[in-house]
């Protein structure tokens, strides 16, 4: 993809390049596959933000895991959580006795993991982990959320790209970038 043009206009500037997404979901590969040696784990993909991330991350795992995908929104198309979480798309498979590990895109206020945990510890799961792509530590306001596995602290700043969106857009991007606010802001 040309970055002088299209998509890459928008944005403030690249944050995370291709190169050092993939140096890190290639380490955090290897961490779960030491992590869960002898066990066959269930990776749950929170579509959309987290697909691209996902299709990467498992194909660095060398572990007979399954696949599974929920969709659920806390968001709307603002730069800010509504506080609000709906389950768009349940899993298709019973978690009951499975080791989870869910595979989110970006934890910023924690209130959608939050949430989404209680849940799926509820339906009876062996163990739980949080692998996210993006942590915004600065913003959290679930400080007991734990996230197990991250691959970058980043700044409080609105990225996109890699599967992340800002109004379902720029997800193609193969880097993350800070959006520019004049795209916002202009709304
Ligand atoms: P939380 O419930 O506030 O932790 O929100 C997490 C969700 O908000 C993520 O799954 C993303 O969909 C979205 N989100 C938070 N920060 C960003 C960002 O900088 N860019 C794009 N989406 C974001
Ligand atoms: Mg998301």
């Amino acid at each position: 993809m040309n970055q002088d043009t299209g998509l890459y206009c928008d944005l403030d500037r690249i944050l995370l390049t291709r190169e050092q997404i993939a140096e890190k979901v290639h380490e955090l590969g290897a961490a779960i596959t030491r992590d869960y040696e002898g066990k066959k784990p269930v990776l749950v993909c929170i579509l959309k933000g987290a697909s691209v991330f996902f299709a990467d991350l498992i194909r660095e795992i060398e572990l007979p895991l399954t696949l599974d995908f929920m969709a659920i929104s806390s968001y709307g198309s603002a730069t800010k959580t509504s506080g609000v979480v709906r389950i768009l798309k349940d899993l298709d498979n019973d978690i009951l006795g499975k080791d989870v590990i869910v595979v989110e895109d970006i934890v910023d206020s924690g209130i959608t993991l939050s949430y989404l945990t209680k849940i799926l510890m509820q339906r009876g799961a062996k163990s739980l982990k949080i692998a996210a792509l993006l942590d915004k530590p600065a913003r959290r306001k679930i400080p007991e959320l734990k996230v197990d596995y991250s691959c970058f602290n980043i700044p409080d700043a609105f990225v996109v790209g890699y599967g992340l969106d800002y109004d379902q857009t720029y997800r193609n991007l193969p880097d993350i970038g800070i959006l520019s606010p004049r795209i916002y802001e202009q709304k």
